[in-house]
């Protein structure tokens, strides 16, 4: 019903394909109709059809062709049709054609309105969300389970439709030859319908299992790509491509047990169609077993070449259920993600960013969904323009505690306040428009200089960019690569070296010029010329913000209006450089250790 409802929009196409679909159906009977005429004709037999020929079809061909063929010439009378023959093949195919069109037109509006609504509310998901599902899943839903989905429309739908018109029309004209005849041949479809039902549900069962080992060999390729690297440096090549080989060699062996019930079905359906012929060419000559008179051979032509045109439409209703169940575990896959729900989105009574006075976070806590507390009671103050400066050891919680800042997560208990605001009451897009956050491990896209710089910014002109670009000494090396800032600094921003991305992404924060600024320094060690850049371009960022800074260096620290010293968690001191200093605790041992030149007791 919810997949019905998306198939909406493109309602005028999905009627218009029915009605082309059926049309198609209705002219494969009129061809067979047609025979009828020709036939006689041809033989030369002038009289009516046998006794089980039936007035009703005699008199619709005659309606139907009788002003072309009658009081002309045999010859003339062939022709023209031969001629009407000609033209409902054409006509036939060329509505086939268009039903297909219109099919899939349908199918891939689906497919680009599924997709477009999964990538939507994957953006709103808790980031708990991303750690909880793997990767090669996400992108699976959205990529082979939406193609899974729009089966639906083609398989169940459309086609089990065109298959009962189809079925239907044949029938009918079945039974206006010989409805005795008819009888007798629908009594072998069971046949079919029971063997193909015994091939399909095993072709099911294996295909799904297919599925998933393609699934696990695209992901596992994807990692691998990811870290060539990596293989390569620990020598881990031979035995990396002995677990792909395993998992390849298990791919082949899946393929080749659905491939032995795939392949059944030709066979199967070309000889039922034989025996199909030889039972009916036996009844048709058997006045016997079709009540008395023996089917004149026109008939008995037009009846077969109806009755092999069965075959097709009831494969594929003999089909549905299998491809329904397939493309209904897709859907429930699909919607699983729909329906996650979305926490990433404002509540009505939210009210837009307003900072003048200071960030308060009020005696906070936080724990990663049922972990261990990682935050415990941390509370501080910055007034607006102040620089805090947050140090403790690594795992402390220093980039837990400024992500609640952005909302990435909320606070377990305690809250945040901005003006006297709680956060929770802010709107999200305006709260981030006023916050730049330059991350520990810098993100650059596929993208152009430019295009990473402005992001975020898309109506920065590319003087703008350049400006951004020089305060974050990021100018020269953009000018020395081969197109400059239309440069496109592929996956992850490979191209450039470690301080080289900390630069374009310092740029990229100047560029938005937000009031509040959250910086995670990378601690990754710089050599000392690349240290000054970055360290230079940070300067510049800071100047004029309120900063929150994770700082691992040291002129960051000094300059600090005030400083947290994080451990475990829990705000162990607080206060400036030299204070801190004197007290001779955590903070003192700590910058001891980072910066190896104890500073003298101010
Ligand atoms: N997404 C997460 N899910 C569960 N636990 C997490 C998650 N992120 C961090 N943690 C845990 O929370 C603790 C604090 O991590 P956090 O990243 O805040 O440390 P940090 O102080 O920034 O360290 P570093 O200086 O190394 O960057 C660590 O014990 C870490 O294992
Ligand atoms: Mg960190």
């Amino acid at each position: 019903m919810r997949l019905l409802r998306q198939v909406r929009p493109y309602r005028p196409q999905f009627i218009l394909a029915m009605v082309t679909s059926a049309l198609a159906s209705l002219l494969d009977g009129v061809t067979v109709v047609v025979l009828i005429p020709l036939l006689r004709v041809l033989f030369g037999t002038t009289g009516q059809f046998g006794a089980s020929g039936s007035e009703a079809l005699t008199r619709f061909t005659n309606w139907l062709l009788g002003p072309l063929i009658q009081g002309v010439p045999t010859n003339v009378a062939v022709a023209r049709l031969l001629g009407v023959l000609v033209a409902g093949l054409i006509l036939r195919n060329v509505l086939a054609y268009a039903t297909t069109q219109l099919q899939v037109a349908v199918q891939e509006g689906l497919v680009r309105d599924l997709r477009a609504a999964l990538f939507e509310n994957l953006l709103k998901l808790d980031l708990g969300y991303f750690q909880r599902t793997r990767q090669g899943q996400i992108l699976a839903s959205i990529t082979t389970e939406v193609d899974g989905v729009k089966e639906v429309v083609t398989a169940a739908l459309m086609r089990l439709f065109q298959s009962l018109v189809k079925i239907a029309t044949i029938l009918v004209l079945m039974s206006q030859i010989s409805g005795r005849l008819m009888i007798l041949t629908l009594t072998t479809a069971p046949i079919l319908v029971l063997g193909l039902r015994f091939v399909l549900v095993r072709l099911r069962r294996h295909a799904r299992a297919r599925t998933q080992d393609r699934g696990i060999i695209t992901s596992m390729l994807a990692e691998q790509v990811g870290a060539v690297k990596l293989i390569r440096a620990y020598g881990e090549e031979q035995r990396q491509i002995a677990r792909l080989t395993d998992q390849l060699t298990r791919y082949r062996t899946k393929v080749l047990r659905t491939s032995r019930y795939a392949s059944l079905t030709g066979p199967m359906s070309e000889i039922f169609g034989g025996l199909l012929v030889i039972l009916i060419i036996v009844a048709a000559t058997t006045p016997a077993l079709i009540g008395g008179v023996p089917l004149a051979p026109e008939a008995a032509i037009a009846f077969l070449v109806a009755s092999l045109q069965l075959t097709s439409p009831i494969k594929a209703i003999s089909q549905y259920p299998a491809l329904m169940a397939v493309a209904m575990a897709s859907a429930d896959r699909v919607y699983s993600v729909l329906d996650e729900p979305a926490s990433d989105v404002d509540g009505p009574d939210d009210v837009p960013l307003s900072f003048t006075r200071d960030i308060v976070f009020d005696r906070i806590s936080f724990r990663y969904g049922t972990d261990a507390s990682v935050l415990t009671d941390v509370s501080f103050r910055l007034p607006k323009g102040e620089v805090l400066a947050i140090v403790g050891p690594s795992g402390a919680g220093k980039t837990t505690l400024v992500d609640l800042l952005p909302r990435f997560n909320e606070p377990t208990s305690g809250e945040i306040f901005i003006d006297g605001v709680p956060l929770s009451t802010i709107q999200r897009s305006s709260l981030r428009a006023g916050l730049g956050v330059v991350s520990q491990d810098t993100v650059l896209l596929n993208d152009t200089v430019h295009g990473n710089i402005a992001f975020g910014s898309p109506g920065a002109t590319r003087a703008q960019v350049e400006a951004a670009a020089r305060a974050a000494n990021a100018a020269d090396f953009v000018a020395g690569l081969p197109q400059g800032y239309e440069t496109v600094l592929g996956e992850r921003g490979t191209r450039l070296s470690g301080g080289q991305r900390q630069r374009i992404s310092i740029a990229r924060a100047l560029l938005r010029d937000p009031p509040i600024l959250i910086l995670d320094e990378a601690t990754s060690a710089l050599d000392t010329e690349s240290e000054r850049l970055v360290q230079e371009a940070i300067e510049r960022l800071m100047q004029d913000r309120t900063v929150l800074v994770i700082a691992h260096r040291l002129a960051t620290v000094r300059h600090a209006d005030q400083i947290l010293v994080l451990s475990d968690g829990r705000v162990v001191e607080q206060g400036a450089h030299a204070a801190l200093i004197a007290r001779d605790g955590l903070y003192r041992r700590l910058h001891d250790l980072q910066f190896r030149d104890p500073e003298p007791v101010a």
